[in-house]
């Protein structure tokens, strides 16, 4: 190699070490373990679908989130509240089988957990067995705790969610920032430690202050995964309508736009619905003789 060549290390990608060495298998939770050990930071996006689950995945995304945002973001609900176990398995499956090489976890919907630890292994099993997924993603702290160990017994791996809890909208009166003020704050501490403890891989730190989520961060041997909880949280999740700009209305303050797809294909289709007015669609090139 002479002095103008880039290094090996120069020619990878930025996410080389986490998604690019890991190059004919999924992602594990022993990736994701030893990331954090090297202090490497990740993104993950929600994905509903085979085909926009498959561009992440080509995009070098290490993990993708089958989230019951899918409610609001894909089905056509107000909220995350309605959606049902066959429709997480649905999505699940397609997500899982537009992909290779991500790690694939999926929600738990509401009340498909809360009831016991045996109801969250029953519908953990089916997200596993009937969609194939890496793991399942659950909302609580302390109050999830029993569910996550008997599930981490069972070998499942388990992201946990703490802060805002989108499951509990109606208990919150909204979609209010966590932990602030001290009381909230410890709370929020014993909570990450608590799904620590029960043998979860992660957890996912949602609307929090920055500082909180760091402090998180700093005690906790698992990653977080922030999604407005700063800068300073081991991972970063967005729902992929808000970051890609598919989102009709106001995104909360913590999502960042990196294109308007909601513009772009609204002005293809509008193009096309033209060009059938006038006659331009179809041209000769697009018919058969
Ligand atoms: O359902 C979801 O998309 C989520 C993310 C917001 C973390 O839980």
């Amino acid at each position: 190699m002479n002095a103008s060549s880039p290094s090996p290390a120069q020619n990878q990608p930025a996410n080389a070490t986490l998604y690019g060495g890991v190059t004919n298998r999924r992602v594990t939770v022993r990736d994701l373990a030893a990331a954090k050990q090297r202090g490497e930071k990740w993104a993950m996006l929600t994905a509903y679908d085979a085909l926009t689950a498959g561009v992440f995945d080509e995009a070098g995304i290490p993990v993708l989130l089958v989230g019951d945002s899918a409610g609001n973001c894909h089905l056509g609900y107000e909220t995350t509240v309605p959606v049902t176990m066959d429709q997480m398995v649905m999505l699940s499956a397609a997500v899982v089988r537009g992909t290779q090489r991500a790690m694939i976890v999926a929600d738990l919907p509401f009340g498909s957990y809360q009831e016991s630890p045996a109801q969250a292994m029953h519908n953990a099993a089916r997200l596993m067995k009937e969609a194939g997924v890496g793991a399942v993603k659950l909302e609580g702290g302390e109050r999830s705790a029993r569910s996550i160990e008997l599930l981490v017994e069972a070998g499942i791996p388990v992201m946990a969610h703490i802060g805002l809890t989108p499951q509990s909208v109606h208990a919150f009166g909204g979609y209010p920032v966590q932990g602030r003020g001290d009381e909230a704050a410890h709370q929020l501490l014993r909570d990450a430690k608590a799904v620590q403890q029960a043998g979860a891989f992660s957890v996912v730190l949602e609307a929090v202050p920055a500082e909180l989520a760091a402090q998180v961060t700093k005690q906790l041997a698992i990653p977080t995964v922030g999604i407005g909880g700063g800068p300073e949280t081991d991972a970063q999740v967005l729902v992929w309508t808000d970051m890609a700009g598919m989102t009709a209305g106001r995104v909360p303050k913590f999502v960042k736009k990196y294109a308007d797809l909601r513009g772009v294909l609204g002005e293809a289709a509008r193009e096309f619905a033209a060009d059938v007015r006038t006659g331009a669609f179809p041209a000769e090139e697009h018919s058969f003789h």
